[in-house]
């Protein structure tokens, strides 16, 4: 699937138009603004070429505050970075999807987005509040569209220009399947939680089949300990190949097919993170017999995002 041996310059071919995903791909979803400009800038600065956002993460013009700084310095152009940005639960309805688009692409100062994709397949009550709840603090939810209503607002979207491709995130292949053959325009990413704990081995044969990039986000286990990061085998792994157990746990991703989100806040783990090279077969085949399993983000199950702080 990738195209190159080095796996940092790895670049997923996507199943609509011509762009390629960078299968390092860093995320942004960081509460504090500040931050956000200081780690999205030292990301690119590490080599990152891949910005995953949201609507929902509040944060779309300090990451694009960061890009403008890159792009104004002539350090890197336009087509060079991937960029995605994700439709909120709340503009589900059809009428709403441009405009959450628009207001998403104006915030992070951009004329075109990579890709768009429907953050959680749960529609929320439509509206400015992004978090509805009723009187006993439970989600509104809204039954009055589906997801392929939503999909076909979507699609509209890439015909008349606006992105170049789109997909979904935090679905999983039961609901995938039924958007896959209804589509005319395939989805060409599926952004879920993926990590040697939670491996979505037959989503991910049925997205290598379909040509659908596998996006995993929390790689790192979402830096949970005990996770990934600490288990016996990958740091076993990392002292082996004199790599740190993150190193390992990227590799083993990007080795696998998929293309994943990181996101390291300091400039040292930016480095970090980017500089990962390649696994021994027997290394990726004990990663692959590893047996835990855990789920760490419940936001499949409810629409509501695990990590958002309060008042977000
Ligand atoms: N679609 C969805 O619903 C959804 C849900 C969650 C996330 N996402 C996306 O996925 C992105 C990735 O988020 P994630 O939480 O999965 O990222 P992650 O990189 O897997 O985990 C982040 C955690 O790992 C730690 N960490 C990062 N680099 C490390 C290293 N080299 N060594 C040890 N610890 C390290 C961080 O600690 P420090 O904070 O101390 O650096 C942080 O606690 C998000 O930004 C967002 O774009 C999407």
């Amino acid at each position: 699937m990738s195209e190159s041996s080095d796996l940092r310059m790895t670049r997923i071919p996507l199943n609509h138009g011509t762009g390629r995903m960078p299968a390092l791909g860093f995320g942004t979803l960081i509460p504090d603004p500040a931050l956000t400009i200081t780690a999205t800038r030292d990301a690119l600065a590490a080599g990152f070429r891949h910005f995953d956002c949201a609507e929902r993460y509040g944060n779309e013009r300090e990451v694009g505050q960061a890009f403008q700084t890159g792009l104004a310095a002539g350090r890197i152009v336009r087509e060079e970075i991937f960029v995605t940005t994700k439709l909120w639960n709340t503009n589900h309805r059809p009428e709403r999807v441009e405009a959450a688009f628009e207001a998403s692409r104006e915030r992070l100062g951009l004329e075109y987005l990579d890709l768009y994709l429907s953050h959680t397949p749960f529609a929320f009550q439509p509206g400015d509040n992004q978090d509805p709840r009723d009187q006993n603090g439970n989600v509104i939810y809204d039954h009055g569209v589906t997801l392929l209503d939503t999909w076909k607002a979507m699609e509209s979207l890439v015909d008349r220009g606006k992105c170049r491709a789109i997909g979904l995130s935090d679905i999983g292949l039961d609901e995938l399947k039924p958007i896959y053959e209804a589509a005319k325009i395939k989805p060409s990413a599926v952004q879920v939680e993926s990590h040697p704990y939670l491996p979505e081995t037959e989503l991910l044969k049925f997205c290598q089949e379909k040509g659908i990039v596998l996006l995993a986000f929390a790689p790192l286990g979402h830096g949970i300990r005990p996770g990934p990061l600490e288990d016996p085998i990958i740091v076993a792994i990392a002292a082996r190949v004199g790599k740190t157990p993150a190193q390992v746990l990227l590799a083993w991703a990007v080795q696998r097919g998929t293309a994943l989100l990181t996101t390291p806040r300091s400039a040292a783990r930016a480095k970090e993170n980017f500089d990962i090279s390649p696994l021994p077969q027997d290394a990726l085949d004990q990663i692959n017999h590893i047996q835990t399993r855990q789920r760490l983000n419940p936001v499949v199950k409810t629409g509501v995002p695990g990590f958002i702080p309060q008042g977000k």
